[in-house]
C-alpha cells in the first residue's frame, strides 16, 4: 500500500496505487486542473470571444509562449505550440526537403512513434533511415556520440535524437551531438518529450535546429500540450501537421510560422493556457524553484537506482550526467524459468498482484528486458522498496 507524504496530496492519484510511471503520460496536480477548468468555463460562456484567434486567443497564447520561452531559454518568436512531441516531430520530418538518396540517422533508443514518423517522411522523400546502435547498459556519454558518428556520411541530412530516451531513461549528450552535426553540415532534431521539468534547458545555446517537447510530462501540465522550437533559419520551411486558414490568410503582425501553428482548426487551448499555473506550482516548493525541484527528483532517482541495483543484484554503470528522473535497469534472468515468458507478463503481474504501475520494455539488445521507473515529487523510496520486494518474488530471486 502506498505510504502518504505531503506531496502526494497535491495529485489525484489513487493512494492505494504505487504509481511509478509518470514517464508515460504525466499526472496533473489538482490546482492545475482547477485552473484548466476555469478556462473551460470561460470558453463555454462565450466561445467566439475566447476561441477566435484575433479576439482573445492569440494574446492568451502569447502570454503562455512568453512564460515558456523564459523557462526553456528561447525567444518567444521561435516557440510554437503542438499537441505533443509526436506532433512536433511529425511537423519537422514531414516538412523537411528530403531528396533521393538523403539519409536520416536515429538511435536504437528512439521512441517507436517518432522512428515511424522518420520512416514515413523518408519514404516519401526518397530518403532512408539509419540506426545508430548505442549500447545499454552504458558507461560513457561519448558512446552515444561515437555510435551516431559511425552512421554519418555525406548523404546524412538530419539526426533525430531523444534528449531523454524513453525505454532506457538516459539523458543523451545533445550538445555534443549538435557540435558533431554542425561540423558536418547536418541538422539536428531533438525529441525532448521528457526534457522540460526534468533537466534545465537553454535552447538558444544548445546548438540544435529543432526541439520539441511535452508540457504534460515533467511540467505536469494538463494533457494534451507541447511545444516545437525551430531555429529562425528554418521557420519558413516548417509547416504544422494540420494545414489550416493561415496558409493563405497571414495574420497581421505575426510570422507565418506562429500563425500556422496557432490555429490548426478548432481545438481545446485550455491545456496550454493552464501551463503557467503548472510551472508556478512546481516552482513554489523550494527556494531554488524549478531547478531545485528537478534536482530533488534526480536525487530520488539516484537513490532508487541504488535500491534496484542492490535489491536485484545488478551492476549499474550509468554515468551521473546521464541520469535524470527516469531510471531503467536491465531485468535479471528469473531463476528456474524462461526469461521471455516471465518478463513479458511482468508489468501486468506487478499491477494485478502488487498494485504497482511501472513499465517493462524489450531491451535494446535481443532477448533482454528493461524495467523503467519514474521519480516524480509524489513518489518515495518506500514505493521502490515495495517494487524491489515484488520483483524478487516474481523473478524467484533467492
Ligand atoms: C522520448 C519520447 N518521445 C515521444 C513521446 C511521445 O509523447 P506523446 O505521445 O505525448 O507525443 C514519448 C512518450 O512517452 C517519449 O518518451
Amino acid at each position: 500500500m502506498a505510504s502518504g507524504n505531503d506531496m502526494k496530496s497535491h495529485w489525484q492519484l489513487d493512494p492505494q496505487l504505487d504509481f511509478l510511471n509518470h514517464g508515460s503520460f504525466g499526472a496533473v496536480p489538482t490546482v492545475v486542473l482547477q485552473v484548466q477548468q476555469a478556462f473551460r468555463d470561460q470558453l463555454e460562456s462565450d466561445p467566439i470571444r475566447f476561441l477566435a484567434p484575433e479576439r482573445e486567443l492569440e494574446p492568451k497564447l502569447d502570454h503562455v509562449r512568453g512564460v515558456l520561452a523564459d523557462l526553456v531559454g528561447a525567444d518567444d518568436r521561435d516557440v510554437a505550440f503542438v499537441l505533443n512531441a509526436t506532433d512536433g516531430v511529425n511537423a519537422v520530418l514531414r516538412s523537411f526537403p528530403f531528396v533521393d538518396g538523403d539519409e536520416i540517422v536515429v538511435t536504437n533508443h528512439g521512441y517507436n512513434a517518432c522512428i515511424n514518423a522518420a520512416e514515413f517522411a523518408a519514404q516519401r522523400g526518397g530518403a532512408t533511415v539509419r540506426v545508430a546502435n548505442v549500447p545499454f547498459p552504458i558507461r560513457d556519454p561519448g558512446q552515444v556520440v561515437d555510435a551516431i558518428d559511425h552512421q554519418l556520411n555525406d548523404r546524412t541530412r538530419l539526426i533525430m535524437i531523444d534528449h531523454i530516451t524513453s525505454p532506457t531513461g538516459l539523458v543523451f549528450p545533445v550538445a555534443a551531438v549538435a557540435e558533431l552535426a554542425k561540423s558536418r553540415g547536418i541538422r539536428v532534431l531533438v525529441d525532448g518529450a521528457h526534457g522540460p521539468g526534468m533537466v534545465p534547458l537553454d535552447l538558444r545555446s544548445l546548438g540544435v535546429d529543432y526541439y520539441t517537447a511535452n508540457h504534460h510530462k515533467w511540467l505536469c501540465a494538463p494533457k494534451v500540450s507541447g511545444f516545437l522550437w525551430v531555429h529562425p533559419q528554418w521557420q519558413r520551411e516548417v509547416r504544422p501537421t494540420i494545414i489550416s486558414h493561415a496558409a493563405n490568410r497571414p495574420r497581421p503582425g505575426r510570422s507565418q510560422f506562429l500563425a500556422e501553428f496557432d490555429w490548426k482548426g478548432t481545438f481545446d487551448p485550455t491545456p496550454i493556457l493552464a501551463l503557467p499555473k503548472a510551472i508556478e506550482f512546481l516552482s513554489s516548493f523550494y527556494p531554488g524553484g524549478l531547478d531545485q525541484w528537478m534536482q530533488v527528483n534526480r536525487n530520488l532517482a539516484i537513490d532508487a537506482l541504488g535500491l534496484l541495483s542492490s535489491g536485484l543484484g545488478i551492476e549499474v554503470t550509468t554515468p551521473p550526467e546521464m541520469i535524470g528522473s527516469l531510471v531503467t535497469v536491465p531485468l535479471p534472468k528469473p531463476e528456474n524459468a524462461n526469461a521471455g515468458e516471465v518478463h513479458e507478463t511482468l508489468q501486468s503481474r506487478l499491477r494485478q498482484r502488487y498494485n504497482i504501475e511501472c513499465p517493462v520494455f524489450p531491451g535494446v539488445q535481443p532477448n533482454t528486458y528493461l524495467l523503467r521507473i519514474a521519480l516524480q515529487a509524489y513518489n518515495d523510496l518506500d514505493q521502490v522498496h515495495r517494487l524491489v520486494a515484488a520483483l524478487r518474488d516474481e523473478l524467484g530471486l533467492s
